[in-house]
């Protein structure tokens, strides 16, 4: 029977945390599977937890062995991939699918994908992309600003998962193409000082390569809508911005440096957990704007993308390529992530 709900990742950082919401929301233990390269680090992993699930051998790198998937109903990807191969065999095979990744050029291959209404494929799930969408959709609807502002604050004090770590630093030297600008510009550029709740003030924010403004701007192609990313701590984000003007942004893609800044980023070690998102029109008086806050982001990657991995598991109707706006409101995931709401 077809009704596994297959993780891929599920013992990684946030792939750990997708299971547990699915196990507190009452899926059982024998419907879930987690998949990843190494047996030891599952086996490790379902021991520590004492977990009675099942776990497979799979490299996402690999043709798929069909044996693997005839139980599976629903397959959550918790690692980036630069090719849709993987994704299109799934669709092949009538498999729902789940996406947190926050590769920009990898959601726009699976958008350009032929529409087919016989499955679900839903990308852009997490805090960003994924809260910050939802965000984004709801203030357009109720506003319609002319332009759009995501500020994205991050806690330096919060330990990060390896791919997430990768994924930040791999992209932090690419210059890229905002709508205001007719030439690519480079991450941390663009300045900000933004007050996000009354206990996050001041804080300042840069520009920076964050997925959900392409996936936004090809959705709203008359708003231009810019993601700034800043760290609870402004020096850090400040350092960031000095290294860029000194060319030297490149020095953090060097592999030893990116194997220092993993071992601090996956440890808690400076500054607070908090994190926090706004949305404005960018201007500091917008009486519209509004922010998201809590702590622990990888927690609420975690808990969102659960949500939607529950709604697709569960519900009949597909939706075929969709982003998260297809499958949950901003309301749905305020309401069940408890996540605080500021208005200035
Ligand atoms: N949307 C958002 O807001 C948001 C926020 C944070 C992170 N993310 C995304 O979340 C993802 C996971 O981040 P993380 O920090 O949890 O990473 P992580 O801790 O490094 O976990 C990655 C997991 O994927 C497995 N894996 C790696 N390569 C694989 C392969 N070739 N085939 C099969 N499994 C493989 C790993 O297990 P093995 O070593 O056993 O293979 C591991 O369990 C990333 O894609 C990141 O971009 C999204």
């Amino acid at each position: 029977m077809k009704n596994k709900l297959l993780i891929i990742g599920g013992h990684g950082a946030v792939g750990r945390i997708i299971l547990k919401n699915l196990l507190d929301k009452g899926i059982s233990e024998n419907q879930l599977v987690i998949a990843g390269r190494s047996l030891d680090k599952m086996t490790n992993f379902i021991e520590k937890e004492k977990l009675r699930i099942d776990y497979r051998q799979i490299d996402i790198h690999e043709p798929i062995k069909k044996a693997m998937f005839e139980d599976i109903q629903l397959v959550v990807m918790c690692i980036d991939q630069k090719e849709t191969t993987f994704v299109e065999e799934l669709m092949a095979l009538k498999i729902d699918y789940v996406d947190i990744t926050a590769n920009s050029e990898f959601i726009k291959k699976i958008n350009q994908l032929p529409q087919n209404k016989t499955v679900s494929v839903v990308t852009s799930v997490g805090l960003a992309p994924g809260l910050t969408n939802l965000a984004t959709a709801d203030y357009i609807k109720r506003y319609q600003p002319k332009t759009v502002a995501i500020d994205i604050l991050l806690g330096t004090g919060e330990s990060h998962g390896e791919a997430a770590v990768h994924w930040m630093f791999d992209n932090i030297n690419q210059p890229y193409h905002i709508k205001q600008a007719s030439q690519p510009i480079k991450n941390f550029t663009l300045k900000r000082v933004v007050d996000f709740t009354p206990k996050l003030k001041q804080r300042e924010t840069y520009n920076f390569n964050f997925s959900d403004q392409h996936i936004l701007n090809e959705q709203y192609p008359k708003i231009p809508i810019t993601t700034y990313f800043g760290f609870d701590m402004n020096i850090m984000t400040k350092s960031l911005h000095w290294l860029n003007r000194m060319n030297g942004l490149s020095f953090l893609e060097k592999k030893q440096v990116i194997h220092i800044l993993k071992k601090v980023m996956k440890k808690e070690m400076i500054g607070t957990d908090a994190f926090a998102i706004r949305v404005s029109n960018g201007k500091e008086d917008d009486k519209n704007g509004f922010s998201l806050y809590g702590s622990n982001e990888k927690e609420i990657t975690g808990k969102i993308a659960s949500l939607v991995v529950y709604r697709v598991y569960k519900q009949q109707e597909k939706v075929g390529i969709a982003s998260i706006d297809g499958i949950l409101t901003l309301d749905d995931v305020v309401n069940e992530t408890h996540l605080h709401k500021f208005i200035n």
